[in-house]
């Protein structure tokens, strides 16, 4: 069974953290019905989705993918890098103690699971405003007795390593190479985004189906002749927080442990 753990938006989303954008008015009832639009569609798809309700405080909670690394065999808690979302990770801990054991970074490491692209064994790990090099340490000692090894990622011009670079599947990322440095990922095949679609290189894979933000028209195009079966989502209200596709929600596999 497939499981997306999600969380409500507050009514102060409008004071979330900013690290690139400029703040802009967010219409927060247009933000709820995008976010609930989103929600559903992991429904359709058959995925048991959990909501932890809102809190008016944790203005960023809705990005809930920041909060902790869902591997196979563990969950790792972060410590996120804005000492605003620290708080965060309380109730996300409490739930995802249901269906791994925990293990959590601890200051002063910094991670964010916007940082975090898994690859199999493999782990991209965006070295960014919210990840430091220890938090990236601590996770590669945390996981290596698992199998699994980092590979830090320099982030260059916005939020997360995957606001500017998700893996599509066999040998492929879409870039945004204005946000990332790409040279950690020589030997794939790198699509680049649109230039006038900087966000289109956040997408969600998920049963077979490439979603991307509806403001990637061109991409999508490029990415439809290339044979993958896309799909967009409205999050307009959502990026103007600098949310991306696969920041809403946290998606594993698993039965409620034991
Ligand atoms: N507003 C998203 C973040 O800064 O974490």
């Amino acid at each position: 069974m497939l499981h997306a753990l999600m969380r409500g938006i507050s009514p102060e989303m409008a004071r979330c953290e900013l690290t690139f954008l400029d703040r802009a008015n967010i219409n927060t009832a247009l933000a709820e019905r995008q976010h609930e639009a989103y929600r559903q569609r992991l429904e359709d798809l058959g995925i048991s989705v959990t909501v932890i309700p809102a809190d008016p405080l944790l203005e960023d909670a809705p990005f809930v993918e920041d909060t902790a690394i869902v591997l196979d065999e563990l969950a790792v808690i972060t410590h996120p890098g804005a000492a605003s979302r620290r708080a965060e990770t309380t109730a996300v801990a409490e739930v995802l103690s249901r269906f791994r054991p925990l293990k959590r970074i601890e200051p002063p490491a910094t991670l964010e699971g916007g940082d975090v692209m898994r690859i199999d064994r493999q782990l991209f790990i965006g070295l960014s405003s919210r990840t430091n090099r220890e938090g990236i340490e601590q996770l590669q000692s945390l996981i290596a007795p698992y199998g699994y090894h980092v590979i830090p990622v320099p982030v260059t011009g916005c939020l997360h390593l995957k606001t500017g670079g998700t893996w599509l599947g066999s040998d492929t990322w879409i870039v945004n190479r204005r946000w990332i440095d790409t040279t950690p990922l020589r030997g794939y095949r790198l699509l680049d985004v649109a230039p006038d679609e900087p966000w289109a290189a956040n997408t969600l894979n998920l049963r077979n189906t490439l979603f991307l933000p509806a403001s990637s028209p061109q991409t999508r195009m490029m990415l439809d002749r290339l044979g993958y079966n896309t799909a967009i989502m409205e999050i307009s209200e959502l990026q103007k927080a600098e949310a991306g596709l696969t920041c809403m929600s946290l998606i594993f596999e698993g039965a409620v442990r034991g």
